[in-house]
C-alpha cells in the first residue's frame, strides 16, 4: 500500500521577478523540479490585499517595505501539487536572504536581496491552504 500523499503549497513571483522577465524561467524550473500547477493568475495586490496576506508580519520594522514592495507591479500568483509540495518548494526557492541561498536555488539564481527576493512559498500545510484560498475562488482551483 503507498501511504505517500500528494499535496499542495502556494507561490507568489514576486514584482521583482516578473518585471525582470524571470517569470518564465522561474515558472519552468518549479515545472522541471516536479511541481504541477494546478492554478495560476497574473494580478496586482492592493495596498490593503497585499497587507493582510503579510499579516502576520504587521509589526515587523519591514512591514512597509514589504507591502509597498509587494504591491510595486504584477506578480503570479500559483497552486502548485507535488508530494511533500510545503518542503520541497522551500527547498528549491532557498534562504529568504538570496545572499544565504544555496546554489541553483531560484532565490540564488534570480533574487537580489531580502526585499526583492523574487519569489514566495508557504511555510506550513495549513498557510498554504489558507494562501490558495486568498487568491483562487472555488471555480478557480480543482
Ligand atoms: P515569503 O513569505 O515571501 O516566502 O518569505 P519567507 O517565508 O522566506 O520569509 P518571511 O519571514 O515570511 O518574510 C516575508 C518577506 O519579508 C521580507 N523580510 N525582510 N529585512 C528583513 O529582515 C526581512 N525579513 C523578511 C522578505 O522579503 C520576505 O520574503
Ligand atoms: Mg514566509
Amino acid at each position: 500500500m503507498n501511504f505517500m500523499t500528494t499535496n499542495r503549497t502556494f507561490t507568489m513571483i514576486k514584482p521583482d521577478a516578473v518585471a525582470n522577465g524571470h517569470a518564465g524561467k522561474i515558472l519552468d524550473h518549479i515545472i522541471q523540479a516536479g511541481f504541477k500547477v494546478v492554478a495560476l493568475k497574473y494580478t496586482q495586490l492592493s495596498n490593503e490585499k497585499a497587507g493582510e496576506f503579510y499579516g502576520i508580519h504587521r509589526e515587523r520594522p519591514f512591514f512597509n517595505d514589504l507591502v509597498s514592495f509587494m504591491t510595486s507591479g504584477p506578480i503570479y500568483a500559483a497552486i502548485l501539487e507535488k508530494d511533500n509540495a510545503v518542503a520541497d518548494f522551500r527547498n528549491i526557492i532557498g534562504a529568504t536572504d538570496p545572499q544565504k541561498a544555496e546554489a541553483g536555488t531560484i532565490r540564488n539564481l534570480y533574487a537580489k536581496s531580502i526585499d526583492a527576493n523574487a519569489i514566495h512559498g508557504s511555510d506550513s500545510d495549513e498557510n498554504a491552504e489558507i494562501e490558495g484560498n486568498f487568491f483562487f475562488g472555488a471555480d478557480e482551483r480543482f
